[in-house]
């Protein structure tokens, strides 16, 4: 029985055939140095990993269009064992991995030309990997200096990524589960970041808080609840982000205080089995939602309703976005916010783009093992149409891509609110998203990180218990 790598394998061969032969090459990623003789924590490539199951560096995978796959992979090495771990090699390779050869990775240079030679076509991922074009370039030359003796050097490059792109945005069942699993974890970690942000300022300095409660320490319980069900990494650096912080689409978490009366902002999600997951949630650090705080929150909450109702089979992309919008922009003017003397009413705010002075990104993005997925965002196939962009400049664009089922996109929209000459002066440096990774199904979409609560009374009701 072949395993979900090699389907995938077997995929990509099918797709090389139809294209008329050739063979793809892709190695996986370089481990990076940090500071002196330490690396960041390694992360296999996502390309790689999707077409092997196989997370050792210094990794290379060969695929022909006959079906054939090479690995090339660390050799056995005791000495470097002992020091950093376990390795495979490449006597192990073929069982484990089901790939039909494995070299160690010290032959690369030796046997790439003889792989490539008599091959139409090559297939290797564009502008990813520093240094790999010129690599190849060195191993079609050697190809090159062969032709006298009959070789045939391959006669057109393509980018691997697009193909790949295209097999990963759908997901297949295991890549679900994977998916349900991350999100369920993450959730768990949203619940305790919010449980223990009320409990420890109810203990305050009897618990040996003398600091205060700082975005640290509840940066500390996502880690730890990440952790301790088996996730490898975040799936990106957390965002705890206390008050006006929360303004700051890219803030980190710091050590700013999480002061009673305030927001906090959390975006953090674990990685898990290489698959990511991705969610927000605002909450009142003591646990009780100011009048103003709770008016901004229930706007940005039934946007993400309006948007999530559009995530579903036959939907564009931008439907979602356009939902989300239009309920933000209402909000906006119902609240003053925005002035209907100076923007009038909802559809000249969209038109406008007013709305961007409090809502400036986007309300989704492909999700996988990546946080910020590969994947086509306009429509394969369609033909290029006048647009205009945030600027508000035409440009041709594709239509946005058709939602089916097996795509995964997070729905977040938000309000962020800095001080500014008329604005209403309760709202300012409220910052709110609320974020949540939607699995699209036949008739709609799977929320996979409803784990943890969205409505304010249930996070009050959760912050209080
Ligand atoms: N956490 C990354 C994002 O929401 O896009
Ligand atoms: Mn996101
Ligand atoms: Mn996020």
């Amino acid at each position: 029985m072949s395993t979900i790598y090699q389907k995938r394998r077997a995929a990509v061969a099918r797709t090389l055939k139809a294209a008329g032969g050739g063979v793809a090459l892709l190695p996986t990623a370089p481990e990076l140095p940090r500071n002196r003789d330490s690396d960041f924590p390694y992360r296999h490539d996502s390309y790689f990993y999707y077409l092997t199951g196989f997370d050792e560096p210094q990794s290379w995978l060969v695929i022909e269009a006959n079906g054939r796959s090479t690995l090339f992979c660390r050799p056995k090495d005791l000495e470097r064992e002992i020091w950093d771990g376990f390795r495979m090699g490449p006597k192990a390779a073929p069982a484990a991995l089901g790939v039909d050869a494995a070299f160690s990775v010290d032959l690369l240079g030796d046997k790439m030309p003889t792989l490539l030679e008599n091959q139409n076509a090559l297939w290797f991922p564009f502008a990813t990997h520093k240094g790999l074009e010129t690599q190849v370039d060195g191993w079609l030359a050697k190809v090159r200096a062969r032709i006298r003796l009959g070789a045939q050097c391959p006669q057109s490059q393509h980018d691997l990524c697009k193909l790949l792109d295209e097999m990963r945005l759908f997901k297949d069942a295991h890549e679900m589960a994977i998916l349900r699993r991350a999100g369920k974890i993450s959730a768990g970690a949203h619940v305790r970041a919010m449980q223990t942000s009320a409990a420890m300022l109810r203990a305050g300095a009897k618990d040996g808080l003398k600091g205060g409660l700082r975005e640290y320490h509840l940066e500390a319980e996502l880690l730890h609840e990440f952790r301790r069900h088996g996730s490898q990494f975040p799936a990106y650096t957390s965002i705890v982000a206390a008050g006006a912080n929360a303004c700051v689409l890219h803030y980190r978490a710091g050590n700013a205080p999480l002061l009673p009366g305030e927001l906090c902002l959390i975006d953090a999600g674990c990685e898990w089995g290489g698959y990511a997951s991705d969610i927000t949630r605002t909450f009142p650090v003591d646990g009780k939602f100011t009048p103003a705080q709770r008016v901004l929150y229930e706007i940005v909450l039934e946007a993400q309703y309006a948007a999530v109702k559009v995530t579903r089979p036959g939907k564009r992309f931008t439907d979602p976005h356009d939902a989300a919008t239009r309920v933000l922009a209402q909000g906006m003017l119902d609240t003053g916010l925005l002035s209907k003397a100076k923007h009038g009413k909802v559809d000249d705010v969209l038109a406008s783009g007013a709305y961007r002075q409090f809502y400036m990104h986007r309300t989704g993005h492909w999700m996988g093992m990546d946080v910020h997925d590969c994947g086509d965002y306009t429509e394969p196939g369609s033909k290029p149409r006048e647009e205009k962009d945030a600027q508000g400049q035409t440009v041709m664009r594709k239509p946005s891509r058709i939602l089916r089922p097996g795509m995964v996109t997070t729905v977040e929209p938000g309000i962020y609110v800095r001080p500014a000459k008329g604005v209403p002066k309760e709202f300012w440096n409220i910052g709110i998203r609320i974020e949540d990774d939607a699995l699209v199904t036949a008739k709609g979409c799977e929320l996979l990180t409803r784990g943890v609560p969205v409505e304010a009374d249930e996070i009050e009701a959760l912050m209080r218990g």
